[in-house]
């Protein structure tokens, strides 16, 4: 007797089936691991999307959910993992060239930098252009000398924009971006889908081979006169490579002392570390 499947399909290839061409990663199932793995499914990046995490009903929990919504997506597969979450990523991080190992920077810092100032000028975030460096969080630098809209630079505008000069106040975006993090974390608890929508978007252009540029952290020895060995966040070509290439930005003197500023500061910390 066969079987409903046997009567209904008749298989016509033969030998084992491909290995996914896309498989992507998401190690831990937390709000923001759950925005990632939201993010990058809706937008179609990889063809099986791998949950790993040590809570293992958690997990699977999240993992059947997700399934039974595979109507609904375009992933074929999504499967979960435990394991030692903490041995893989030491032995992912230490196993891999520096090209590829890549931080998300100041890639939401800049987003809601472009957000904000955007929202000011009245147009979408896309139009304005503007990037934030260096370190994430209180001691990120926005580039003020190469803000732009349309390639009409805002300094040429107001040479004071940027400083406590100013009679516009536009310092009080970039301080707006450093305090929004600690706002939405007071008032829900968290923050998650602002920084799964830039992950996604940063594995966009790995995935795709894209070569975007995007301000993600790299180790940014010899640049800018820096001469320790720390990861900042620079505007960076991304695609299959990892971290391709690095673009050179034209800073002002003071934007160049406020990044290595934060070199050092990082260096304080990490030299440290190295003793453990
Ligand atoms: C990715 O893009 C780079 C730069 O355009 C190119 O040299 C490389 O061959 C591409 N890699 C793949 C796998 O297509
Ligand atoms: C980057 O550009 C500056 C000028 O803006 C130049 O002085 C410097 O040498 C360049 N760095 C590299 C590594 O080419």
């Amino acid at each position: 007797m066969s079987s409903v499947l046997q009567k209904l399909i008749s298989p016509m290839g033969s030998g084992p089936a491909e290995p996914p061409r896309n498989k992507v990663t998401v190690v831990g199932v937390g709000q923001v691991g759950m925005a990632c793995a939201v993010s990058i499914l809706l937008r179609d990046l990889c063809d099986e999307l791998a949950l790993v995490d040590v809570m293992e009903d958690r997990l699977k929990g999240e993992m059947m959910d997700l399934q039974h919504g595979s109507l609904f997506l375009k992933t074929s597969k999504i499967v979960a993992d435990k394991v030692d979450v903490l041995t893989y990523v030491t032995w992912k991080l230490s196993g891999l060239p520096k090209h590829r190992v890549i931080g998300s920077g100041t890639n939401l810092d800049s987003a809601r930098f472009r957000y904000l100032m955007a929202e000011r000028l009245g147009i979408h975030s896309s139009s304005f252009n503007g990037w934030v460096l260096g370190e994430h969080g209180d001691t990120s630098v926005p580039v003020w000398s190469g803000a732009n809209v349309a390639g009409v630079n805002l300094q040429q505008l107001n040479p004071d924009i940027g400083t406590d000069s100013d009679k516009e106040q536009w310092k009080a975006t970039h301080k707006e971006v450093v305090e929004s993090a600690y706002e939405v974390i007071k008032l829900k608890g968290y923050t998650n889908w602002a920084i799964g929508l830039s992950v996604a978007d940063l594995t966009e252009s790995i995935v795709k081979n894209m070569s975007r540029v995007h301000p993600v952290s790299t180790m940014v020895k010899d640049m800018y006169g820096i001469g320790e060995e720390v990861f900042l966040s620079l505007p960076c070509v991304l695609n299959s490579n990892g971290v391709s290439s690095v673009v050179n930005m034209t800073l002002t003197d003071a934007e160049v002392g406020q990044l290595r500023k934060s070199a050092d500061t990082l260096w304080g910390i990490q030299k440290d570390l190295k003793d453990i």
